[in-house]
């Protein structure tokens, strides 16, 4: 009677198992055919090569301030930035006063400390950058972390702020899935309309002061690299860290190799 019932609990664990199989690779065979607009359209980020990109990488302090420039100048009406502080823009090159300038143009609405109110005042090196009122369709997101934030990383960021094109004809011609109102067709998003507006459609939106051409492409790069310095403003000490480990690491590889020579030394005719 026992070896029935424990004939039974296998055969019962088996053909468990073999319809979990089946079932999950026809799942996994039919998924790789396009079902929906998003997996048929969406596109994956463009190549994009920046300096402090590798275990080499180091910041192109000249491009980060071209990309402060179109965060200031285009972004930031509708984005806010509020992990960096005026002060932390000394990475970029800026000399003191130079910041201080550029804080001062900002309104910061904090304590005063005589009253003790919320007021409005100039802003100073140490005041983060302020968060941004933005009354159009759909939030923006704060730009300090996006590169970490989203799969895709700057190559992702670049490539959205370039990849507004018209919508296929398959999608526009039908009520479901054309671009509803508002909206901006955009293959980089993920599902495929973005409530921004293109933030980069025409070329000079920046004057550069280092005398790079401005275009949509060169913006849209220079932007993507100085995302990349917000959400890791300390990514040159952290490879520099691991070049002292690995270093460190090859040091004692030898002591420990010269050590066993001279302990075995004897022992060996
Ligand atoms: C007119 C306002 C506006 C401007 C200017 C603007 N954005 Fe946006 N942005 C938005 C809105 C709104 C969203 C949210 C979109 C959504 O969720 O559909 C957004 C979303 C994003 C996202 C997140 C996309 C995602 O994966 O969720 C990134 C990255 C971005 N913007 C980058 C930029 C950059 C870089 C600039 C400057 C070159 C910029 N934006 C300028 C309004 C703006």
């Amino acid at each position: 009677m026992i070896r029935i019932f424990s004939i039974l609990a296998g055969l019962f664990f088996i053909l468990g198992l073999l319809w979990s199989t089946t079932v999950d690779t026809l799942a996994f065979a039919t998924d790789g055919l396009p079902t929906s607009p998003e997996k048929e359209f969406h596109e994956h980020p463009k190549a994009l090569s920046l300096n402090s990109d590798g275990p080499f990488g180091k910041f192109d302090k000249a491009q980060l301030q071209r990309g402060f420039g179109v965060y200031r100048e285009v972004c930031s009406q509708c984005h806010s930035l509020k992990h960096v502080a005026y002060r932390d823009l000394a990475a970029l090159g800026y000399s003191n006063n130079a910041i201080k300038a550029i804080a001062a143009k900002a309104t910061i609405n904090a304590k005063d400390p005589l009253s003790g109110e919320m007021k409005d005042r100039p802003g100073m090196p140490a005041d983060h950058f302020p968060p941004v009122v933005y009354g159009g369709k759909g939030v923006p997101p704060d730009l300090s972390l996006i590169t970490k934030a989203r799969h895709g990383g700057a190559p992702y960021v670049y490539s959205l702020v370039t990849g507004y094109t018209a919508q296929p004809a398959k999608l526009a011609g039908n009520p479901e899935t054309k671009t509803p109102e508002g909206l901006y067709y955009n293959p980089y998003f993920a599902n495929l309309n973005i409530a921004m507006p293109p933030p980069l459609a025409s070329d000079g939106l920046v004057t550069y002061s280092d005398g790079t051409v401005a275009t949509k492409d060169q913006m849209a790069k220079d932007v993507s690299a100085f995302l990349v310095w917000t959400a890791e403003p300390k990514l040159e000490a952290r490879h520099q860290a691991g070049f002292m480990w690995v270093g460190l690491m090859l040091f004692v590889t030898v002591l420990s190799f010269l050590a066993y020579r001279n302990v075995w030394s004897g022992t060996k005719h």
